[in-house]
C-alpha cells in the first residue's frame, strides 16, 4: 500500500494579539492509501490545527505535508481537489435553498463538470439516505439529516481522502452509527477511500480505526494499530480471583507484596470472597498464590481481567491524562 498522506516535521505557531501559541510541533507520520486512520487527543492537543494544514486552510509554520501526491503549500488547488473536510459544527448551508440546490452550489465550487453534477448529486443523496429530502429547504431538515448532508457536501467532488474532524461529536447515537458504518463499509472498504477520523473520545476509535495516532500537547505520543501500541506497554495484569480464607488477612498480605498495585474486594459470601488484584507485572501472580497457601486459604477460581483497551494504552502514552473524567469535563467546556 502506498502512502497517501506524508507529514514531515510539521509545526504551527499562531500569533495572537502579540502572543505566540505553539499548537503543534514536529509532527511526522504517514497514512496509507485505503486506511481508516484515527487521530486521537484531548481538547487543545492540536488535532484541528493539523487537519487545517493538511486541507490547505492553514499554512504550516515549518515542515512539509504531501496529500495525494501534492504539496499542501506548493499545490494548494490539487490538494483541495483531493480532500473533503467535515467539521462538527458547521453552518454552511443556505436554509432557504433545497438540499439539491445547496449541493449544486458546492459542486460548482469544486469545478465539477456541469454535465456530471446531477449524477454526482444523486449518488451522494442516495449514499446518505437523503433522497426524500432532495427538494426540501435545508432549514426543514433534522439535525441528523443536516449532519449527513454535511458529509454529502464534503464528498461531492469524490475526493480520495476524507478528513472528519470530530464528526460524531454532536450526533445522536443513531446518526453516529449510520455514519460510521457508512465510512467503514462504503467509503473505505468498497470505494477504497482514505479516511482520517478525528476524535477526543476513545470509545469512538475502538473497533473502528485501523491505526491510531495519539497527539498530546501538540506532539505525537505514539502511533500504530491498537495491538501494536498495546505490545509496547509493561506487562501489567489484572486478576479476578475467588478464594476461601480470611479475606482481611489475605488482602493485607497481598497489599504488602512488591508489585501489587491494588487489591479490591468485589464481593464477600459465607465462605468465599472475590477480589480484583492488579499487578505491575504478571509474574507477581506466583507471590499472590503463595500468600493464599501460607494463610491456609484455597483458591477456588481465577481469570485474567486485563484492561487492554485503547483507553489504557492512551493513558500510558499521555501520562494518564485521558481519564473518563477528562473527557467529561472536556465535553462541558465545549
Ligand atoms: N487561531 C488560533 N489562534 C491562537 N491559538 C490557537 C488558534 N487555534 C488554535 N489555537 C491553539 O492551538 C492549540 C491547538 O488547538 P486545536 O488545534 O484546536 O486543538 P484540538 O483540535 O486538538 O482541540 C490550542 O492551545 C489552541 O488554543
Ligand atoms: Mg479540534
Amino acid at each position: 500500500m502506498s502512502e497517501i498522506i506524508k507529514v514531515a516535521n510539521l509545526s504551527k505557531t499562531y500569533q495572537n494579539r502579540g502572543k505566540t501559541v505553539t499548537a503543534v510541533t514536529n509532527i511526522t507520520f504517514s497514512v496509507k492509501q485505503g486506511e481508516l486512520f484515527g487521530l486521537f487527543g484531548p481538547n487543545g492537543a492540536g488535532k484541528s490545527t493539523l487537519v487545517r494544514m493538511l486541507t490547505t486552510l492553514l499554512a504550516p509554520t515549518r515542515g512539509t505535508a504531501v496529500v495525494n501526491g501534492f504539496d499542501v503549500v506548493q499545490q494548494e488547488m490539487q490538494v483541495r481537489a483531493s480532500v473533503g473536510l467535515v467539521t462538527a459544527d458547521e453552518r454552511s448551508f443556505y436554509g432557504r435553498l433545497t438540499t439539491r440546490q445547496n449541493l449544486q452550489f458546492y459542486a460548482a465550487m469544486q469545478n465539477i463538470p456541469r454535465t456530471h453534477i446531477p449524477r454526482r448529486i444523486a449518488e451522494v443523496l442516495e449514499l446518505f439516505d437523503l433522497e426524500q429530502k432532495a427538494d426540501a429547504a435545508t432549514q426543514s431538515l433534522s439535525t441528523g439529516q443536516k449532519q449527513r448532508l454535511n458529509m454529502a457536501r464534503a464528498l461531492i467532488h469524490d475526493p480520495p481522502v476524507l478528513f472528519l474532524d470530530e464528526p460524531t461529536k454532536s450526533m445522536d447515537v443513531q446518526t453516529s452509527d449510520f455514519v460510521k458504518a457508512l465510512i467503514r463499509d462504503e467509503l473505505v472498504n468498497r470505494q477504497g477511500k482514505t479516511v482520517v477520523f478525528i476524535s477526543h473520545e476513545l470509545y469512538e476509535m475502538e473497533n473502528f480505526c485501523d491505526r491510531v495516532l495519539i497527539l498530546a500537547n501538540g506532539t505525537v505520543q505514539a502511533a500504530g494499530t491498537p495491538a501494536e501500541l498495546g505490545a509496547l506497554l509493561p506487562r501489567r495484569a489484572l486478576f479476578r480471583l475467588v478464594v476461601e480464607g480470611n479475606p482481611d488477612q489475605l488482602a493485607q498480605h497481598w497489599q504488602a507484596l512488591d508489585g501489587v498495585e491494588s487489591v479490591s474486594e468485589i464481593s464477600r459470601g459465607m465462605t468465599q470472597t472475590t477480589f480484583d488484584v492488579a499487578l505491575a507485572d504478571e509474574r507477581v501472580w506466583f507471590a499472590v498464590l503463595a500468600v493464599i497457601e501460607r494463610g491456609n486459604g484455597r483458591l477456588e477460581s481465577y481469570h485474567r481481567a486485563d484492561d487492554e483497551s485503547l483507553r489504557r494504552i492512551v493513558a500510558h502514552f499521555s501520562g494518564g491524562e485521558f481519564t473518563a473524567k477528562d473527557a467529561e469535563s472536556a465535553k462541558k467546556n465545549n
